[in-house]
């Protein structure tokens, strides 16, 4: 017997890989400072709890394999803050903004076809393509340009008749990366010229910094029947956990299709969905502290950074990450050392390696992602622990 290729073919996450020594160093007492995931330590809103406490139904039932009508609602109602409209059954819930992925690769891609994604990328995208037999060609951004899109011509040079959508994170995961109006049109313009799909990765939509606007591709009437939004209450209202997502889109033809999809796997838990009801329901007020909060801790991670020799970064303007280049030999090699070699007081780091984040051989490899999800205090001790590290790593280049 032989398990497929398909499944051979996909990497471990890069996030989650060096979980199993993390578990060791813990139970050895070893503190380990985890910037490797982005699992928020905001407390999500008591709403959620609240009303699956009110549930009184005798049987935990399937449910509609669209998502619950409460939900749907609440979700449109949500959007509506955002100048999003979406109808009823132009919202498909998931489980998660992962499944909402799969789907949107699966969609609109048949076996071979390509999908544009400015790289670096969130690595995962990688799984979700393979997944679906489709093709990932990056769109080279860099570090030093702060991840800006290419120019038209260059984004025009690379489609092909196999290329079927571009996928953009906004806010960019691990970029940090927050598409102006400029770019979006820019996009717009390729996909209405190759009569490409646009799937739009918004699950940070809120967290955006500096008073820099945001606009989602949803909101722009020229492209709305090509658009895919991606959305999930887990970094929004930090419940990720809770595993429930959704994909949205007005191209009626396409819902109704991944509708069947969804209908395969029957539906989405339902307690869940009557607490992320609750969450789409928070008032937009309740995210100007939590933006506040991840701002601060944006600062003293960009400023550590700018501030440790040799190494380069921008300032990310939205989502919760950053990606600094370090003078270093290999990212996979110096987060392992970190985690078995170094320690400060018995404590150390876990940054997630970005050498994933790149579908380019070769890219990346000499960069971290630094997820600013602890509080301030452990922020500052984590990027102490960085420099100190980089000082000592045996394989610094230069
Ligand atoms: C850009 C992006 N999209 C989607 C997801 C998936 O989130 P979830 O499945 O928890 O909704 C993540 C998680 O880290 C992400 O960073």
């Amino acid at each position: 017997m032989k398990v497929s290729n398909r499944v051979w073919n996909i990497e471990a996450s890069p996030m989650r890989k060096l979980n199993p020594i993390v578990r060791e160093l813990i139970q050895q007492g070893i503190k380990v400072y985890q910037l490797n995931i982005g699992q928020p330590d905001i407390k999500t809103p008591n709403a959620f709890l609240n009303a699956i406490q009110d549930f009184s139904d005798e049987i935990i039932s399937y449910t509609p394999s669209e998502g619950i009508p409460e939900l749907i609602k609440s979700i449109q109602n949500y959007y509506k803050m955002y100048n999003i409209h979406f109808n009823e059954d132009e919202i498909l819930v998931t489980n998660g903004g992962s499944e909402a992925l799969l789907y949107a690769f699966m969609g609109v891609c048949d076996i071979g076809d390509q999908v544009l994604i400015p790289e670096p990328f969130y690595s995962n995208y990688n799984t979700f393509a393979k997944l679906a037999g489709a093709e990932i060609v990056a769109i080279p951004t860099k570090i030093e340009d702060d991840f800006a899109l290419p120019s038209f011509e260059k984004l025009d040079a690379l489609i092909n008749k196999k290329v079927k959508a571009i996928l953009l994170t906004h806010p960019g995961n691990p970029t940090g990366k927050v598409y102006n109006q400029e770019e979006m049109q820019r996009i717009a313009k390729l996909a209405l010229k190759h009569d490409l799909f646009i799937i739009a990765d918004e699950v940070y939509r809120e967290f955006v910094y500096d008073g820099i606007s945001y606009n989602s591709f949803a909101s722009r009437e020229e492209i709305k029947d090509r658009v895919i939004i991606i959305d999930s209450v887990s970094k929004r209202y930090s419940a990720c956990g809770a595993r429930i997502g959704c994909i949205s889109s007005k191209n009626k033809q396409l819902m109704k299709q991944l509708l069947k999809v969804c209908q395969s796997r029957l539906s989405v838990p339902i307690l869940e969905q009557i607490g992320a009801t609750a969450l789409f329901s928070t008032p937009k007020e309740y995210f100007y502290e939590i933006i506040e909060i991840y701002r601060k801790r944006r600062d003293i991670v960009y400023q550590s950074l700018k501030q440790m020799e040799g190494v380069i970064c921008g300032k990310p303007q939205g989502a919760f990450y950053i990606i600094a280049k370090l003078p270093i030999d290999d990212c996979d090699a110096f987060a392992k050392w970190m985690l078995e070699k170094f320690r400060i007081n018995n404590e150390t780091l876990l940054l997630a390696p970005a050498k994933s984040f790149y579908s380019t051989q070769g890219m990346g490899n000499d960069e971290m992602r630094i997820a600013y999800i602890l509080e301030e205090e452990s922020l500052k001790r984590a990027m102490y622990i960085l420099q100190e590290a980089l000082k000592k790593y045996p394989g610094r280049k230069y």
